[in-house]
């Protein structure tokens, strides 16, 4: 990502602050429309699912400019969704999501260069993150599970 887009990223995501709820419903509710099956994975609290991640997405954003400390953070994120009963391509929904709902609250300001700079944003993000799930994948099993073998 460039410097501009990366601010593109971060100034636009301010914007959103005074509704981060009620962005982050849209999100979810968006989300739920291009797969209804993704409801069954998720806690039935979505509001506090929804601060979650915008909590975690703020983290991300502010992170861009400072990758060497924020790519342990995602993989870490990453490693933490592998029991969630996730597939690699329910990033590229929730990518979507995020992209119509951003279209949604900001407008004519979502512009093609900012759409652009979210992309970039959002698959570095979901590559981190898959990057942590699959090392969690290859760590080795604890002596507790093998016990439980035997
Ligand atoms: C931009 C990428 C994502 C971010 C920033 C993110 C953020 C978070 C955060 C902060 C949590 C709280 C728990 C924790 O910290 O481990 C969480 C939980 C969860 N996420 Fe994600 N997530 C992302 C992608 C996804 C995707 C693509 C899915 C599936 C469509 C997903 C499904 C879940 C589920 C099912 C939970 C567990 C909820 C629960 O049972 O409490 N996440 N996520």
């Amino acid at each position: 990502m460039t410097p501009r887009q990366i601010a593109l990223v971060q100034h636009s995501f301010a914007l959103l602050d005074p509704y981060s709820e009620a962005f982050s419903q849209a999100v979810y509710g968006r989300l739920f429309q291009l797969d209804a099956g993704l409801k069954a994975i998720f806690p039935r609290d979505i509001a506090r699912q929804g601060a979650r991640l915008m909590q975690m997405l703020g983290v991300a954003v502010h992170g861009l400019v400072c990758r060497h400390e924020l790519v342990p953070v995602l993989r870490s994120l990453g490693a933490r969704h592998r029991g969630y009963g996730l597939r690699q391509y329910d990033f590229e929904t929730l990518a979507q999501a995020l992209n119509d709902s951003l279209r949604a609250r900001l407008g004519e300001a979502f512009d093609a260069e900012l759409q652009q700079a979210w992309h970039e944003a959002l698959r570095f993000i979901a590559a981190e993150m898959l990057q942590g799930m699959l090392e969690a994948d290859t760590e080795p099993q604890p002596i507790g599970h093998i016990d439980v073998l035997l």
